[in-house]
């Protein structure tokens, strides 16, 4: 199919269109937004293999009805497995997805990013699998806005190795399209948050301030706390993935809800959601962190019918009580310990 502009290269569009169950490949399912993925995909009826290295993500997320394959995206031969199973569509979401780790070690983040990329391109071209989701970063790739919210229309900048690896591959994707290979569709997320972000990441800002402020310790927020981003929610993601296997239509979509809040307007509705009393401590400014973030999910809207629309204050409720039902586990597990180890003195 031949490529139409620089940024609707579906418009006409490839409509799959089936009412069917597909078989899908889900890469770093063992992670955040991907686990989340796989249980919507497996409750709207499809069936879920898992690829995941567990570098980052937990056993724990992986959903018991998913086929799991313990590997790294970078390692080769997976073609065969593509074939065996009758996987249909492949979305991609392993990554190496922190910044300042790309920033450290450029090589290894294009070595995951763009090779382990490239790995899963030659496979899906091998076992025939033309429908390749691939989870790019808004946040990254446009670099500092000048547009708020910004289109897909938007030049791109990105100012780290990080966002240079996510775009790299948005092209190869795009290369592959061109060349019939591929009906890639790339969604540019915004700041995704919700159940499961792991509050060790550098982007997971909703769970490390939950973490800490039930923890009882004060986060630091970084510089003056005026910087902006779009929180889109975990379960707006999942629609979107469900509604495009329902109805495929290639291209490079933002997904953000158009919504810019601050880090201290965050930081206001967790801890008085959390009826929490500590302050946050401020310190310096990260060196190289974007003032504005903001996406406007339009062209995604057209394309499937459905943009992000949960609010923050909708997305927090669902997403607090996660990290509440956590701690408390965790409570009652320390306490269980304590009492334990009182019997064996
Ligand atoms: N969270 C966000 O706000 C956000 C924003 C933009 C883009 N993204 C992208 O979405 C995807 C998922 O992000 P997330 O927040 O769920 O991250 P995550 O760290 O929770 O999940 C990533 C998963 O990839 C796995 N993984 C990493 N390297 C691997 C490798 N070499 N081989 C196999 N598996 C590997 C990890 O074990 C982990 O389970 C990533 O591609 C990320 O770049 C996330």
């Amino acid at each position: 199919m031949a490529a139409e502009g620089p940024h609707s290269f579906s418009s006409i569009g490839l409509l799959y269109n089936r009412a069917m169950t597909e078989t899908l490949l889900i890469t770093g399912g063992a992670g955040f937004i991907a686990s989340n993925l796989a249980d919507a995909a497996l409750a709207a009826g499809h069936r879920v293999l898992i690829l995941d290295s567990l570098v980052g993500g937990s056993r724990e997320n992986l959903p018991k009805e998913a086929v799991f394959l313990h590997r790294d995206i970078r390692d080769t031969g997976l073609e065969p497995v593509l074939k065996a199973e009758g996987v249909t569509v492949v979305s991609h979401h392993a990554a190496q997805a922190n910044v300042r780790v790309s920033l450290e070690e450029p090589v290894l983040d294009a070595a995951i990013n763009i090779m382990g990329g490239l790995e899963l391109i030659r496979a899906c071209e091998q076992a025939g699998v033309r429908r390749f989701l691939f989870a790019s970063s808004g946040g990254t790739v446009y670099g500092e806005q000048s547009e708020f919210p910004c289109t897909e229309e938007h030049p791109t900048a990105p100012t780290s190795p990080y966002g240079c690896s996510k775009l790299a591959f948005e092209e190869y994707l795009r290369a592959y399209q061109r060349l019939d290979i591929l009906d890639p569709v790339i969604l540019r997320y915004a700041n995704v948050y919700g159940a499961r972000q792991n509050a060790k990441g550098e982007a997971g800002i909703v769970a490390i301030i939950a973490e800490h402020l039930l923890d009882g310790r004060p986060p630091t927020i970084f510089g003056d706390g005026e910087q902006t981003r779009d929180y889109v929610h975990v379960g707006d993601v999942c629609e979107i993935q469900n509604r495009l296997l329902e109805r495929w239509v290639p291209g490079i979509y933002n997904v953000g809800t158009g919504v810019e809040t601050s880090v201290n307007e965050l930081y206001e509705r967790i801890s008085r959601r959390l009826a929490s009393p500590i302050e946050a401590i401020h310190g310096p400014p990260k060196e190289g962190e974007l003032r504005r973030s903001c996406l406007d999910a339009f062209l995604l809207e057209e394309a499937i019918g459905f943009r992000p629309t949960t609010t923050i204050e909708e997305g927090l409720d669902h997403t607090l009580q996660y990290y509440v039902d956590r701690a408390s586990e965790s409570q009652a597990k320390a306490r269980a310990l304590r009492r334990s180890l009182q019997r064996d003195l």
